[in-house]
């Protein structure tokens, strides 16, 4: 696991140079998109190079991480409402190559969302943020390392953390399908993005290299090609 230390403007940078050189090279490029505040300047930069005309997002196909059950697209605390209007209406990508799990699933099986992203040829770039409590995605401490995609029940603590978006804590939803631990290690390469003094605790755990379910983010150790991005804050502990 490699760690770079940079603000979070260069973070934004180096990352988008990554994705634009993987959109430039690759035919068929498939991201894995994350939510939360952490990525927003890393949209906007994608954003600002589409703009300028370094990068189309025609051939792009694009995978987030995880859905809120509940809540629809229109619901403006759906993640699928965060990612259209801080990313994909703001650029040339196709909606229909847009997938986020669906947070209205009733009795389907959420294996079906591991199936379209190997049917896609599998995430080139995954980007990721971490939650105070080591969460990647919704795999919440204790989640299971050979976990595919399922409907997870959060933590008090994410709940609280989470709610600041939400008009009160009564509103946060309870429960999330994401992608489990194993479908995030599917990806050929993973970034994670850590900002901010909240995650200093969280990235000092992780810099210790002890692999447990306790810290599901800890199971990126065993991936090959994984760069920890944080700024000053974040690396302070
Ligand atoms: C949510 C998302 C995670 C995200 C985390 C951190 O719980 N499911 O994918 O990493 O929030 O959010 P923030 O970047 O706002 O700190």
């Amino acid at each position: 696991m490699k760690y770079v230390v940079l603000n979070k403007d260069d973070i934004a940078k180096d990352i988008a140079d990554r994705i634009v050189s993987l959109i430039k090279t690759k035919e068929k490029p498939v991201l894995g998109l994350a939510t939360g505040s952490t990525p927003l300047p890393l949209y906007e930069e994608l954003i600002k190079r589409y703009k300028e005309g370094e990068v189309s997002f025609k051939n792009v196909k694009t995978f987030n991480l995880d859905e809120y059950i509940g809540l629809d697209e229109l619901n403006d605390q759906s993640y699928r409402y965060f990612m259209n209007h801080n990313l994909f209406s703001h650029i040339d990508i196709d909606l229909n190559n847009t997938y986020v799990p669906n947070g209205l699933i009733k009795d389907e099986d959420p294996l079906y969302y591991d199936k379209m992203i190997k049917e896609a040829g599998g995430i080139d770039i995954q980007v990721l943020g971490i939650g105070t409590d080591g969460h990647i995605a919704f795999n919440e401490p204790g989640a299971s390392f050979d976990s595919l995609t399922h409907i997870e029940a959060l933590k008090e603590s994410t709940i609280k953390d989470n709610s600041r978006f939400f008009a009160s804590i009564d509103d946060v939803p309870r429960y999330a399908i994401t992608m489990g631990l194993k479908s995030i290690m599917n990806a050929r390469e993973i970034v994670l993005i850590a900002t901010g003094k909240a995650k200093a605790k969280v990235i000092s755990e992780l810099k210790k290299g002890i692999i447990s379910n306790d810290l599901p983010a800890s199971i990126l150790n065993k991936h090959n090609n994984v760069t920890i991005y944080v700024d000053e804050e974040a690396n302070s502990l």
